[in-house]
């Protein structure tokens, strides 16, 4: 399974994406968290502690690496570099594991616009291949606010995307335009997640506005996310109850996971 978060900016992308990330883990499967925010803050969503996150390297860190392994250097689309660069001894190097997530960091990395074939994005794909290769093993890429960067990398890395919504028009509105641009690049299997529900108004309202987008769940608004960012901890350890959602969503993806296969 593989899981691209998006949606609007500040809808809940990175607490989605850690509490999924938990359950998984919890499950005993093998759970790769990608945090392509150019000001990362999925270390901090997981409850990573600080000294821990702090031997995290970004991947855009490796351009050295990029260049020694592709044969060519970041950014230079065109020129010729190999597609399947050594990749064994990355995941070791630029990622730490925590509690049975292990997260990696994009940072400011082109993750590929449309039609980029770079040597950057081909050292990306190697990485996630080699890093997913058992069939119970879970990548979560927690995806950029907005539109823009939805290149045609991205459908190289996931099949199925998750995008969060407020119950707002503004949210609803990103997600449809989200849904355009995954629809250029072939990818079809989306769908919206409910964040920060109040009541049944909030689920009716996004019953009724959320054109042909199915939905996959909702988590509720829950004081839990604020403080357990104050403690230094998840969301999943303080708020059972979002706890408990991010299951059901898990649920569900792992039923249209054996649907497809
Ligand atoms: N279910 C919730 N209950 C209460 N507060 C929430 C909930 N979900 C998110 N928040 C609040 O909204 C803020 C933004 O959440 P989060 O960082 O997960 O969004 P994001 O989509 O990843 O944002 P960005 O676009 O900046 O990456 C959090 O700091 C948190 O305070
Ligand atoms: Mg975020």
């Amino acid at each position: 399974m593989k899981i691209a978060i998006t949606g609007k900016g500040g809808v809940g992308k990175t607490t989605l994406t850690a509490l999924l990330a938990q359950v998984y883990a919890e499950r005993g499967r093998d759970v790769l968290v990608v945090d392509s925010d150019p000001s990362p803050s999925l270390a901090g969503a997981l409850g990573i502690p600080p000294e821990v996150a702090a031997d995290l390297l970004p991947i855009s860190e490796m351009d050295e690496l990029i260049e020694e392994r592709t044969g060519a250097k970041p950014g230079s689309s065109g020129s010729f570099f190999t597609l399947n660069p050594r990749v064994d001894d990355i995941p070791e190097r630029f990622s730490v594991a925590h509690e049975g997530v292990r997260l990696l960091e994009m940072g400011s990395v082109e993750s590929g616009g449309a039609g980029c074939i770079c040597p950057e994005s081909a050292m990306l794909k190697t990485l996630f291949t080699h890093l997913l290769f058992r069939k119970d093993e879970v990548l979560l890429l927690d995806m950029y606010a907005g539109v823009e960067h939805l290149g045609r990398a991205t459908v190289d890395f996931v099949d199925t995307m998750l995008i969060v919504v407020e119950p707002t028009r503004r949210s609803l509105a990103t997600a449809n335009q989200i849904k355009q641009l995954a629809a250029d690049i072939g990818l079809t299997r989306l769908w919206l997640v409910g964040n920060r529900i109040r009541d049944d108004e909030d689920v009716a309202f996004l019953e009724r506005e959320r054109g042909d987008i199915p939905l996959l769940g909702y988590l509720s608004e829950d004081a839990g996310v604020v403080e357990a960012d104050r403690q230094g901890t998840s969301a999943f350890a303080v708020a059972p109850s979002l706890k408990r959602a991010a299951g059901e969503i898990a649920d569900q993806l792992d039923q249209l996971a054996l649907e497809v296969s």
